[in-house]
């Protein structure tokens, strides 16, 4: 019993002994990996707590992964003979620190090939003790995919980002996500104090970081719904206090997704469509043969609504502003084609009529209706408590479309356009709104600018026709053209108390007032004047009413383009800086020349050739543009990456201005053939005859027809 006990004693003693003994030597390292640049310097510590003699001590650094020799320290001197070649001068040991216990080693000039660990062995005569150091490189802590990703357009896709796990999360202070581009790289998001912020548009509901597997040094991306334009570079970029450092993920050889696939079938059919038919049409029109009425109603449809489905797929890479103008546009075009169509007088009588009235105002009035919904989608998205005011100008834009449509229909072109004007000139004020909160104050001057030019054009308008041209001076005129006028006088007048009140300030928006009253002023003695000489007009001088109405055509026109001009000019000034400003300003100039032509009455006899060059060109060029437009952008976008055009309205839009403009153009051309042959006669004359000869009489007229002949819209008496 007692002689166990004392064995037990014993080993208790000889095992705390052991364990003292041990102790005496303990060599530590850092606490982490250490982390180096190429080229850098660093300092590989090691150290014990307690100072050794130099007599019998070693230190020896060796790398783990070669047991090659980086330094020996023996006998009180470095043995430089038997270093690794690899390390030779670039190894500074710290003498005088080694009796204080500190065996740190310096490595200059780092390369890549030093990356790894190091083991630092001391041993005195009775003990050795040893510690490992771990050196990276910092491009080795981040770390990306091993591979090129692959991905069909719609799929998600993850891309690898991960952290070193031995990097405490709390010293990474930043990490970012970054698409290359061309000229810079576009930050998509970064994380920063625990929180992620998004800051690219175009990626705002697709990419995200995985916030459980963030603390693990995971800070993969994913991107749902891959679009064509994600192709290329991904920079997933690590900030901490002393370094930082990037990975690349490259996203490559992305597949087209079926409806891209179907865009692509659609748009190759319109091309074919349109091309394998254009020449018989052609033939047909010129021979003003009857036959082919399959092949024109398939020339008018087909291609266009082929176009049409191929711009509504496209909805997954568009904007929706974009979509939706030129998938209306497309979808809308077969009425402006049968408008145009050479041989409309061949419909049944009451379609001609109703397509020759009707189409320009409704085709206005669709686009600028479905414009402004867009407009008010896009603003709530910006600011919510804006709902009622734009609902009530989507009411108001719609009210006032309608009744262009009333009026054209009712043969009242004059007042017709002034109400389209009146709804190019809310579409701006859609567009301002949305795009320019902080020249809120300064959009009051646009109106007070636009206003008076919309009412100039309708008096000049009634000037002309009842002063030099002597229609009959009309009630449904008077009370329609002042019931316009009041409104405006009324809006202007609301709007100066309204600012009057927000601001407190009664004279700031002085000149609204003072315009309401120049406008009632001047309208009223314009009545007045004609109502004096509406029986006197046999006294006038045929010369001097030519020239007066001349006169007038002019003023009309250039206040007309003024109006056009200031509109686009305001679009561009306040949009500075927007990547939809282009395609705004198309859009803009597009219903100022449609909301001109319904000006004009629709031309009976016009030149042949001419006629069925601008009919084909919106039959077919329009179709080529559009489809070649959409194949070419598909194309690149899969090619490069990124998308050429930043919006398809910007070739769209023109194009199909310059096919309004071409028709615009030949009603201008019939109109001033007919004037030019009327202020060579007698106007009194003219007058009479044009009962007779409903040819001249068309000629003559660019306002209202008289409402009295109701059939004069027909081909022939
Ligand atoms: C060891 O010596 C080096 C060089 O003088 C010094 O930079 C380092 O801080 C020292 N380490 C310790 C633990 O004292
Ligand atoms: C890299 O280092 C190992 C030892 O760590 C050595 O054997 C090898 O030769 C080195 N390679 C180069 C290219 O320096
Ligand atoms: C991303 O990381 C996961 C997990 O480590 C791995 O299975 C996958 O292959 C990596 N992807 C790429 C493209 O390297
Ligand atoms: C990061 O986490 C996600 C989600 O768990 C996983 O799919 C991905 O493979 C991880 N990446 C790495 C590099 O571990």
């Amino acid at each position: 019993m007692f002689h166990v006990l004392w064995g037990m004693y014993m080993s208790l003693f000889l095992v705390l002994l052991f364990a003292v003994g041990c102790n005496g030597l303990h060599v530590q390292g850092p606490s982490g990996p250490l982390v180096a640049q190429l080229g850098d310097t660093v300092l590989l510590p090691c150290f014990s707590q307690i100072h050794l003699p130099l007599e019998g001590l070693q230190v020896e650094w060796r790398k783990a992964d070669s047991e090659s020799l980086v330094i020996l320290f023996q006998q009180g001197e470095i043995r430089p003979d038997l270093q690794s070649q690899s390390f030779r001068d670039r190894v500074h040991l710290f003498p005088d620190e080694i009796s204080k216990g500190n065996f740190s080693i310096l490595l200059n000039n780092v390369v890549r090939n030093d990356t790894g660990v190091y083991r630092c062995k001391v041993s005195t005569t009775q003990e050795s003790s040893e510690t490992e150091v771990e050196l990276k490189d910092i491009e080795d802590l981040v770390k990306g995919a091993d591979h090129a990703i692959f991905a069909s357009v719609g799929e998600e896709v993850i891309l690898n980002c991960s952290v070193d796990s031995n990097l405490p999360a709390h010293m990474i202070e930043e990490v970012s996500w970054k698409k290359r581009s061309q000229d810079q790289d576009d930050l998509i998001l970064f994380f920063q104090d625990n929180e992620v912020f998004l800051s690219h548009e175009s990626y705002q509901e697709r990419a995200e970081l995985f916030i459980p597997e963030i603390p693990k040094g995971n800070f993969s991306l994913k991107v749902k719904n891959v679009k064509l334009e994600d192709k290329g570079e991904f920079i997933c970029e690590v900030h901490t206090s002393d370094w930082s450092a990037h990975t690349t993920v490259v996203l490559q050889k992305l597949g087209f997704s079926t409806s891209q696939i179907l865009i692509l079938v659609l748009c190759f059919i319109a091309l074919q469509l349109s091309v394998g038919l254009c020449v018989p049409v052609f033939i047909l029109l010129k021979n003003k043969a009857t036959s082919g009425k399959v092949m024109h109603a398939s020339l008018i449809l087909c291609p266009n609504i082929c176009i049409f489905v191929a711009f509504i797929l496209w909805s997954t890479d568009g904007s929706l502003i974009e979509i939706v103008t030129c998938s209306t546009v497309s979808i809308l075009r077969p009425l402006m084609l049968m408008k145009t169509f050479p041989h409309l007088d061949r419909f049944p009588k009451r379609l001609a009529t109703t397509v020759k009235a009707l189409v320009v105002p409704v085709y206005h009035s669709i686009i600028t209706i479905t414009a402004c919904s867009i407009f008010s989608q896009s603003i709530r998205q910006i600011q919510t408590g804006s709902e009622h005011i734009l609902t009530v100008m989507v009411v108001l834009e719609g009210m006032c479309s309608i009744g262009a449509g009333v009026l054209a229909g009712c043969s009242l072109r004059m007042h017709s356009t002034v109400v389209l004007q009146i709804c190019n000139g809310a579409v701006l004020g859609f567009i301002l709104i949305i795009r320019s909160k902080e020249h809120f104050q300064q959009s009051f001057l646009i109106p007070s600018i636009l206003v008076p030019i919309i009412i100039g054009i309708m008096m000049v308008l009634t000037l002309q026709r009842h002063y030099f041209q002597g229609k009959p001076f009309r009630c449904l005129h008077i009370v329609l053209s002042s019931t316009i006028l009041t409104i405006f006088n009324l809006a202007e007048l609301s709007v100066y108390i309204l600012i009057g009140i927000s601001t407190n300030n009664f004279t700031t928006a002085w000149y609204l007032p003072l315009e309401a009253v120049i406008h009632a002023v001047a309208w009223l003695s314009m009545i007045f004047l004609l109502r004096c000489n509406r029986c006197q007009k046999q006294r006038c001088h045929f010369v001097k009413r030519g020239i007066g109405y001349v006169c007038c055509t002019v003023i009309t026109a250039a206040l007309i383009i003024t109006f056009g001009v200031l509109c686009v000019y305001y679009v561009n000034l306040h949009m500075e800086n927007d990547k939809d400003r282009a395609g705004y300003m198309a859009l803009t100039a597009f219903l100022h020349v449609l909301s001109t032509i319904s000006l004009f009455k629709h031309p009976k006899h016009l030149p042949d050739l001419p006629h069925i060059l601008i009919y084909m060109f919106g039959a077919v060029g329009l179709n080529i543009v559009n489809s070649i437009t959409l194949i070419t952008e598909l194309s690149l976008k899969a090619d490069k990456g990124a998308p050429t055009l930043q919006d398809l309205r910007v070739i769209v839009v023109p194009f199909e201005t310059i096919f309004v403009s071409a028709w615009l153009a030949l009603q201008i051309y019939h109109f001033w053939m007919g004037t030019r042959h009327r202020i060579k006669q007698n106007f009194e004359d003219q007058r009479e005859a044009g009962a007779q000869d409903p040819q001249a009489m068309v000629a003559l007229s660019p306002s209202v027809p008289k409402p009295s002949d109701p059939s004069e819209d027909d081909p022939s008496p």
